[in-house]
């Protein structure tokens, strides 16, 4: 944090963009991202250009070369570098650390996005981060506070309490992930990078938990996704999701989310997000498109499954390796309330725009995922009876009580699921 950020003053005009490349274990710089007008530009150093494992940071938004880039049409800064950003709840913890404290009254979007890029913990998602020197890589966030403390903070913040600095400071290394969830990221017993998603006492239904037991049954479906255990602090639970951004040996990979993929920004892609179109990328920009895109469609048909209806552009995301594009293990599986049959899902099913969650609807697709009519109702059979039979397991892996387990019971297999359109 510069003085005049810490006092509130002008806005910094500039920050330099530090990446791991695929391989190495220490960051280079790569370039610079300048405030221009209303939007950010994106200008690779002469440096970073002359160097043979160079690559581009994400394509076709940002082409090696020299010159300032424009964002695409349409964003104020490419998406893969917002893609590295705070999202609602890292921004939240940001303003705290600013004003002290949360109310009603507190806009996020009083500061600006270079801000929000400096100011988070640079153990950030993917393989990017953002500093003031273009010379010496010095990550922020030194801090060894508790799970314990850090729960204590997200607590606090929530009911609008004011934080102190020590506390505000055991948050910070949360401010990087995106989500809107609290959430912070630690190390487990083991030494794993993990994300922990904290539950508070304001959540109107057990959501860590359910998130636990969907996650445990999209893995028995058959589904590639981020391992998961639910652990016991402060009284509280906390699902640990270990982090797939991490390899090992100080490696970080690089990410970009289907919002930046789709080219959308937050609020077009509440309205255009579309599985369609994800999967027109992935057979033009993906490896191993034809698997990927049976991939895909599972995680569809799953996530109509289980009511999880959060399902938007941000919770999909693809490594880049410079060249092709490869889906992520899936995350951020959570199954949320729903009113009777009325369900649909955050990104549309059809090339059309429609959205209930019907498995009829992931049937009239399926050409779109290079599927026939039998390969479709095969994965949705088999995600269908996987549910069935693991539904017990899961339940008790997450440790859902007679209530929770009754309350999660109708949210996954709603018999609406079934219905035609
Ligand atoms: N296992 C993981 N490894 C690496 N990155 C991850 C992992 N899980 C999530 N992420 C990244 O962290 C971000 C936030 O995580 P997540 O989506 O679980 O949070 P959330 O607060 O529940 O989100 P939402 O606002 O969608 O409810 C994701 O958008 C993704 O970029
Ligand atoms: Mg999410």
């Amino acid at each position: 944090m510069t003085t005049s950020d810490r006092r509130g003053g002008a806005p910094p005009g500039s920050a330099f963009v530090w990446v791991w490349l695929p391989g190495a274990s220490d960051p280079v710089v790569t370039g610079r991202i300048d405030s221009v007008g209303d939007s950010y530009t994106f200008t690779y150093g002469r440096s970073y250009l002359a160097r043979d494992e160079a690559i581009p940071l994400y394509l076709p938004e940002l082409r090696l070369g020299p010159g300032r880039i424009q964002p695409p049409d349409g964003l104020t800064i490419a998406g893969c570098l917002r893609d590295a950003g705070p999202d609602a709840w890292g921004q939240r913890v940001i303003l705290a650390r600013r004003l002290g404290h949360l109310d009603a009254s507190s806009d996020t979007g009083t500061l600006s996005t270079l801000t929000y890029l400096l100011e988070s913990g640079s153990d950030r998602i993917g393989g990017l981060d953002f500093r003031h020197s273009a010379t010496d890589y010095i990550p922020r966030s030194a801090d060894h506070s508790t799970l314990e403390q850090m729960q204590d903070a997200a607590e606090r913040l929530n009911a609008g309490e004011t934080l102190p600095p020590a506390l505000a400071d055991a948050l910070l290394r949360g401010t990087s992930i995106g989500g809107a969830r609290p959430k912070v990221t630690l190390l487990d017993s083991d030494g794993h990078p993990v994300i922990a998603k904290l539950s508070t006492q304001t959540d109107p239904y057990p959501s860590v938990k359910f998130e636990a037991a969907a996650m445990t049954l999209a893995g028995r479906v058959g589904i590639d996704v981020a391992p998961t255990r639910l652990i016991r602090s402060s009284d509280r639970d906390v699902l640990l999701v270990d982090r797939f951004d991490r390899p090992g040996d100080g490696q970080r990979k690089l990410m970009v989310s289907a919002l930046t993929i789709l080219g959308l920004d937050e609020l077009t892609g509440a309205r255009y997000g579309s599985y369609i179109h994800l999967a027109d990328q992935i057979r033009a920009r993906f490896r191993d498109p034809i698997p990927t895109l049976t991939k895909l469609f599972r995680r569809v048909v799953f996530n109509v499954c289980v009511s999880n209806s959060d399902d938007h552009a941000r919770n999909h995301s693809a490594f880049w390796d410079g060249e092709w594009l490869t889906l992520t293990p899936a995350y951020d599986i959570a199954p949320g309330l729903r009113s009777g049959d009325t369900s649909a899902q955050a990104m549309a099913l059809t090339r059309d725009g429609r959205r209930a969650s019907r498995l009829a609807l992931c049937r009239e697709s399926a050409r779109d995922y290079l599927l026939d009519p039998d390969q479709a109702n095969r994965v949705i059979d088999e995600v269908v009876a996987g549910i069935e039979t693991h539904f017990e397991e899961a339940a008790e892996l997450a440790r859902l009580t007679g209530t929770d387990r009754d309350q999660f019971r109708r949210l996954v297999l709603h018999p609406s699921i079934h219905y035609p359109e």
